[in-house]
């Protein structure tokens, strides 16, 4: 059976100061003394990894940036060793209200070639509203440190629209003030409804056109649905997952896929700090996928990422009958004007941007 070697390594932190009321990862707030056993169990995980040429590494969480640096670059010292020459991109995530000199400083050291800094808004009423303990004034000083302490990084800036009760206006202006600071990256999620934090409308409304508007018009090139780069920014890590290529996850609540010539294995890690550190190695759910269900898999996550599917491609492993459902579900599809063809790459049209859940709905339901 053939066997492709992982290619990115996600670690999870699962640490932050505070529980911003609208996020569904997992995160403790009172776990911090748990830290000097969580590393050793995240080093136990690291290390029964078979494969340790990784070309990607990302860490995320939680709040990378809040956590013990002596611990955190202990632990790095260790996984460098499996950083074989082959590490093409390394992402830290971190915190407006925890990014210090010391952080900076591990972040220049250890020679991470990304930082994603969770910024969601420079509106303090919107940041407010969000639950959020820092201010804009955070995100425009530490943006500064950032170029004055690691000058060759390049920085990702996150943001949320669509927030229920929030004017486009907001929006409109960390948009105007992302684009004025000149990061490389930038991610625009739209609002999504992990918690209760709002009630749910069932307005069909989103701000998606104008938002990509405005950050194109800057010179970003959408190159997924939330994500926008100046060129050669584009972030590998996150392509390797939306084309579903194989990755390692360590950490609490994390996931790791591996594709087999026959099927697809994803395995995640217990979302119980607890209990991962009780046992590093054990995992908590197991999801395995078959053809033709794979394809499917790679053609809907594919659609996210702006150059498309190349249906052929995807299509190798699976019998003629499905292929040809799943082709005449993207005919369906084009005659609604939701995607186009260039070549054998399927793309979404703008307006299949707009309405992607939809589009995904209809692909999902030619599974036989
Ligand atoms: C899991 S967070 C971790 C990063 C960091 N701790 C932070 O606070 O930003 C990664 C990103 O997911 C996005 N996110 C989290 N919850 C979201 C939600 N309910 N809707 C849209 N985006 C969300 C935010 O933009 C956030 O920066
Ligand atoms: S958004 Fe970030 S800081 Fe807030 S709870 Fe989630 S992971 Fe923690």
């Amino acid at each position: 059976m053939k066997k492709v070697t992982a290619q990115g390594l996600y670690i999870h932190l699962p640490f932050c100061r505070n529980k911003c009321a609208y996020c569904g990862f997992y995160s403790e707030t009172d776990c911090m003394q748990l830290q000097p056993e969580y590393f050793r169990a995240l080093t136990k995980d690291l290390r029964s990894r078979e494969n340790k040429n990784y070309s990607t590494l990302y860490i995320g969480g939680g709040t990378p940036s809040c956590v013990d640096r002596k611990l955190l670059a202990a632990f790095l010292d260790i996984a460098s060793i499996y950083q074989s020459g082959v590490l093409k991109e390394s992402t830290i995530e971190a915190n407006p209200e925890s990014i210090d000199e010391d952080f900076l400083r591990l972040v220049h050291r250890y020679k991470f070639s990304r930082i994603s800094i969770g910024c969601q808004s420079t509106s303090n009423e919107v940041l407010s509203k969000l639950t959020r303990i820092h201010s804009a004034e955070d995100i425009f000083r530490v943006y500064e440190k950032i170029r004055m302490f690691c000058p060759d990084i390049a920085v990702n800036l996150d943001m949320i629209y669509d927030i229920p009760g929030v004017d486009f206006e907001h929006t409109h202006q960390t948009i105007k003030d992302f684009i004025k600071l000149s990061p490389e990256h930038i991610s625009a999620y739209s609002y999504s409804h992990d918690t209760s934090l709002f009630k749910e409308d069932d307005t069909d409304t989103t701000d998606f056109m104008l938002v990509r508007e405005y950050l194109e018009d800057a010179g970003y090139n959408k190159y997924e649905i939330s994500n926008y780069a100046k060129k050669g920014h584009e972030s590998l890590h996150n392509i390797n997952y939306w084309q579903l290529g194989d990755y390692d996850g360590i950490g609490s609540s994390a996931w790791s896929l591996k594709n087999y010539a026959d099927k697809r294995v994803l395995l995640g890690k217990s979302d119980n700090i607890h209990s991962y550190i009780k046992d590093p190695l054990a995992y908590a759910e197991k999801e395995e996928t078959y053809p033709p269900q794979t394809a499917l898999e790679e053609l809907v996550f594919g659609l996210r990422i702006t150059k498309g599917v190349d249906f052929e491609k995807i299509c190798v492993n699976i019998d003629a009958q499905v292929k040809d459902k799943m082709y005449n579900a993207l005919i369906q599809l084009q005659k609604e004007g939701l995607i186009t063809w260039d070549d054998s790459y399927a793309l979404l049209s703008r307006k299949g941007e707009l309405l992607l859940d939809s589009v995904q709905e209809l692909l999902w339901r030619q599974l036989p």
